[in-house]
């Protein structure tokens, strides 16, 4: 199988803009990353999702892009890109760019040519109605809004997200109105050529693959997204064809459907149907010591798409968080944290780590929105590196800095907690070591649910592999000491503790509040 590397991945997540600053320009750039990839790997991350570098006005962050053939000036050039692949596979890691098939910016010349009253060959990449009074929101899921006047041309033009972010045209399942392509017709069908060719591009240039933005929402009006699933079949198709080393992450959050689009992976999501946020984020959340979550909901969810994963090579992901959603520091603390990760890396699917959720960065609460971050720029602030200059993110000037730095006085930084032998870093570059060393721990390995009922602690699984036998997870996120039915052999092997070890009784285990064993068998 080509993606075999996908068999023990383990991602980090970076928003270039935010991660470290080689030319004291305030913001994030290519060169900075290149710095900092030994630091990734000893984290124990051996490949890298790169939020969108592409030319842009910046309105969402990049995920307007006006030039899908460049980077944008800030974070370096085409060629920075191309030595930040090479360095990476130099150190056997691979590098994933964020696609966004969706929309583009209202300033790049596909748009501002489809806008013209004359037919050219962009009149139909995007979605126009055919009168300027007449609107494609009104009803149409994934459409957001529109862009209304401005333009020769006689038409209002859907928008997908913010109101600057028009939706290309990927056709529509059901034509509602007169307006509305088809997905097979030729506007739609060269949408998706020209996505193809960007997609080649990259790949030429040394990409492993992308992360997909919004891969759920290209065609329109098709409630049962099968028209969608379809569309990404075909670009499946084209990539086994032409590149069949590179790999897709899909941002859907249904693996059901993106799996069956041919996505290699697809990652659990704030929103959406999978109940993620129980875990870490609602009021009680699951993970914390009060212990009054519940993880059953979810767990329910999960093993249904697992089993509909497993069926073909697809893999569910669990992400630490991303840079759509509130960090896990929010509501969890440090020693809370310790167990997220030993169940983050223990999970099967690839893990991924967001920039910063190693050493439990801050989420900065209520700071002034930048580039359309909104509540989301909490999570995006610069990495904290040290004590020096900017926790060692920039030395540029504290106000140039893109987004503020965490303000608070006992703010996390990798240089200490590298040196804590407890630090949350220290623990996450253990759980990485682990699950590298035990192929049952690898991202395909067979996983069971041992315990997990509603409303109730320890959470217990089982993984394991032909090559080693079994290792049993038994995680104690609340507080207090628990007691279950649980017969472990005498020969078994503690290959991970924290917080306490398990106690055995007569077909009992006593499992200590606030802990986390790995016991292999
Ligand atoms: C999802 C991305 O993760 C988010 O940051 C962006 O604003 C929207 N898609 C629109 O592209």
């Amino acid at each position: 199988m080509a993606h075999e590397w996908l068999d023990d991945a383990c991602f980090y997540e970076i928003y270039p803009q935010s991660f470290c600053d080689s030319n004291s320009d305030g913001i994030g750039d290519l060169r900075g990353i290149i710095r900092k990839l030994d630091y990734i790997l000893d984290v124990g991350c051996n490949a890298i999702w790169l939020n969108p570098v592409f030319d842009s006005p910046f309105v969402d962050a990049g995920y307007d892009v006006r030039d899908y053939y460049r980077i944008a000036p800030r974070y370096g050039t085409n060629e920075d890109m191309k030595r930040l692949f090479r360095e990476a596979h130099r150190r056997d890691m691979h590098v994933l760019l964020d696609l966004v098939p969706g929309h583009t910016s209202a300033d790049c010349k596909w748009f501002k040519e489809s806008s013209k009253a004359e037919k050219n060959e962009y009149t139909d990449r995007y979605i126009w109605t055919d009168n300027i009074w007449s609107e494609p929101a009104n009803k149409v899921k994934n459409i957001t809004g529109y862009v209304r006047g401005g333009t020769e041309r006689n038409g209002a033009a859907a928008v997908n997200f913010f109101s600057a972010q028009p939706a290309l045209n990927y056709g529509f399942a059901r034509t509602d109105e007169p307006w509305q392509q088809s997905v097979d017709d030729k506007g739609p069908r060269a949408t998706r050529e020209a996505l193809k060719d960007i997609m080649r591009f990259w790949l030429d240039m040394g990409c492993d693959g992308f992360r997909v933005d919004m891969a759920m929402s290209l065609v329109k009006n098709d409630d049962d997204q099968s028209a969608t699933i379809k569309l990404w079949q075909d670009f499946r198709d084209f990539l086994d064809r032409e590149y069949p080393e590179a790999v897709m992450v899909s941002e859907w959050g249904e693996p059901d459907k993106s799996l069956a689009g041919g996505f290699h992976m697809d990652f659990l999501l704030h929103f959406g149907p999978s109940n993620y946020l129980d875990l870490f984020r609602v009021d009680n959340p699951y993970f914390s010591r009060d212990g009054k979550g519940d993880a059953a909901v979810f767990f329910e969810k999960y093993m249904r798409n697992k089993h509909l994963a497993d069926k073909g090579d697809g893999l569910i992901c669990i992400p630490s968080g991303n840079h759509d959603m509130v960090r896990l520091a929010h509501k969890l603390d440090m020693e809370e944290m310790k167990i997220v990760f030993a169940f983050l890396l223990s999970m099967p699917g690839v893990p991924f780590i967001y920039y910063g959720d190693e050493i439990g960065m801050n989420y900065l609460e209520g700071i002034k929105s930048v580039e359309g971050g909104y509540e989301r720029t909490g999570s995006r602030s610069p990495m904290q590196w040290n004590h020096s200059t900017n926790a060692g993110f920039s030395t540029a000037p504290p106000e140039e800095l893109y987004i503020m730095l965490d303000p608070s006085e006992n703010r996390p930084n990798v240089e200490d907690e590298l040196k804590e032998e407890d630090s949350l870093l220290s623990t996450v570059m253990e759980l990485t070591r682990i699950r590298a060393e035990h192929p049952s721990l690898h991202n395909r390995s067979n996983f069971r649910l041992l315990h997990c009922e509603k409303n109730s602690y320890p959470l217990v699984y089982e993984r394991s592999c032909d090559k080693e036998g079994s290792i049993v997870v038994v995680l104690n996120p609340s507080d207090k000491t628990v007691e279950m039915d649980f017969s472990l052999p005498e020969n078994c092997k503690t290959i991970y503790t924290h917080g306490g070890s398990l106690k055995r009784g007569n077909g009992i285990i006593e499992v200590p509040g606030a802990s986390a064993n790995f016991i292999l068998i």
